[in-house]
């Protein structure tokens, strides 16, 4: 009997028919498979997220992410160190501070905890590619990404304090710091302040577009970072616009972004693609909680094959124009691309 995966040089079929064309002849094996494979998954590419907490000795997984936790430095450091062993080289980073306020001070404290977790990092890992998250929604009381006044959140007020956090992440020794609080004219004011601050090698990552989205769900959980009242629409992008997320990846360019960020990925892919035509510069994409909650929970009633649904998601994102992947499945992406 004939395998149905036949070696190239298998039997053919007798056939009548003149099919002269036959895409078929170039899926015979996995060897003719791989050699015209036109997307290739690579380590390179893949960010892992980290949320770091105060104390010690604390593990806490976040409910809605299996899989992920809450780590004190002392366990995000095992954890670095792991992640970089299996080949991860690249980490981005989120704190949860002791206390918050109305100013998201602990953002842009000299010894905060996400200062303090991208010291540890460096100690770990030199070569370790570095990247904070620049927001102040995990540090201020009323979880919003900017200053609020009379419950709007202030835009100019607000590019200040992003520029001190990125200037205090930056020397504490980031490698890219990644602005995802959508103010407008957030990427130049970082820019100068960091250029003024002797950080002009520090990249910007910018999360230029960026859908107020249903699927940031589990990591408000994650990051204690839901919003006290209200929601993100004054200022991230709403979900059905496409030309406006051009407009907004246009400026972030202008500003002087060095990489474009979409977020979230799957159901965005359209927009990952058309700014990757559009604009010379590396694009990422952002593989968010919610995309990650819904693979971890249909893999856990057994309802889809969790490692092979994993690598057609992350394909599919890089197939459609992103150089860059920033994923919670960047360790079991690892353990796969390890096993091929
Ligand atoms: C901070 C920030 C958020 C995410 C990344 N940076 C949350 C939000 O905007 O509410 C979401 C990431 C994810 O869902 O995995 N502003």
């Amino acid at each position: 009997r004939r395998s149905p995966e036949r070696t190239i040089n298998g039997p053919s079929e007798e056939s009548s028919l003149k099919l002269r064309l036959r895409p078929r002849r170039l899926r015979r094996s996995e060897p003719i498979r791989a050699l015209v494979r036109e997307t290739q998954l690579s380590l390179d590419d893949l960010a892992l997220p980290f949320f770091v907490c105060p104390g010690s000795g604390v593990r806490r997984e976040v409910q809605s992410m299996p899989g992920v936790f809450n780590l004190s430095l002392d366990e995000f450091a095992r954890e670095v160190a792991s992640a970089r062993e299996m080949g991860i080289r690249a980490i981005l980073l989120f704190g949860l501070p002791e206390t918050k306020d109305e100013v998201g001070s602990g953002a842009y404290d000299p010894d905060g905890i996400v200062q303090r977790a991208i010291r540890e990092a460096r100690k770990i890992a030199s070569d370790l590619i570095i990247i904070a998250d620049t927001c102040l929604c995990e540090y201020t009381s009323h979880g919003h990404c900017g200053v609020v006044r009379d419950g709007a959140v202030m835009n100019d007020e607000t590019l200040e304090l992003l520029a001190r956090t990125a200037v205090s992440q930056a020397a504490a020794g980031a490698d890219i710091v990644a602005p995802s609080a959508m103010m407008d004219g957030q990427v130049a004011a970082i820019r100068e302040a960091l250029d003024q601050s002797g950080f002009a090698e520090t990249a910007i990552m910018s999360y230029a577009v960026k859908y107020a989205s249903a699927f940031y769900g589990p990591f408000r959980e994650a990051a204690a970072s839901a919003p006290a009242f209200g929601d993100r629409r004054t200022y991230q992008m709403d979900p059905p616009n496409a030309r406006e997320a051009l407009r907004e990846a246009e400026l972030d360019y202008a500003e002087g972004a060095d990489i474009l960020m979409v977020k979230p990925a799957t159901p965005y892919l359209d927009i990952v693609r058309a700014v990757r035509e559009r604009f010379d510069v590396p694009v990422a994409a952002y593989h968010v909680s919610g995309e990650y909650a819904m693979l971890k929970a249909a893999a856990a009633k057994g309802w889809i094959d969790e490692e092979r649904a994993l690598l057609e998601i992350l394909t599919g994102i890089r197939r459609a124009g992103a150089d860059i992947i920033i994923t919670y499945c960047a360790r079991e992406a690892a353990r796969l691309l390890a096993r091929r």
